[in-house]
């Protein structure tokens, strides 16, 4: 059985996709003043992150540690506007990606889901 990440071409595809949503990131009013001045290492961690989770290589277990990824994001005012804009980033980048309708459904079911798992401010309505 092939993984999503073998079907895709493997670490290139998911380095491509995070290179375009932080593209759309850094232009972004409400999500630019979230992330850290440099995006390189968050850019990196989401790479490892998203190779690890389609059943690629586990190098993001090795370097950071079991995702918790609603502790890691608790710091970060996540209401719907963060949240849609998150989301709307990454659907602009996954589907300039060129994969299979199928793969590209599952992707972004997968977003959908955890961008509003995400969510810790559920009252937030204003950037
Ligand atoms: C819902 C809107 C979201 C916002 C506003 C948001 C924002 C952020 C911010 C500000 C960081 C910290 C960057 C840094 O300082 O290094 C971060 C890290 C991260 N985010 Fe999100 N995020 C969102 C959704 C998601 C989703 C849906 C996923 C995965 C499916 C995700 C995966 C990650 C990962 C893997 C990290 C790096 C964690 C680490 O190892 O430190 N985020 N996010």
């Amino acid at each position: 059985m092939t993984t999503l990440y073998e079907r895709v071409g493997g670490r290139s595809f998911f380095e491509t996709l995070v290179d375009r949503f932080y593209e759309g990131v850094a232009e972004d009013p409400i999500l630019r003043p979230l992330y850290p001045p440099n995006l390189g290492p968050p850019k990196e961690h989401l790479v490892l992150f998203l190779i690890q989770y389609w059943g690629g290589p586990n190098d993001y277990m090795v370097q950071r540690g079991h995702p918790r990824l609603r502790m890691r994001h608790v710091n970060f005012a996540i209401g719907w506007p963060e949240r849609d804009a998150w989301f709307r980033h990454m659907e602009a980048a996954v589907k300039r990606g060129g994969i299979s309708p199928e793969d590209e459904a599952q992707i972004m079911d997968y977003f959908n889901t955890s961008a509003t798992f995400l969510i810790n401010r559920p009252d937030r309505t204003d950037p």
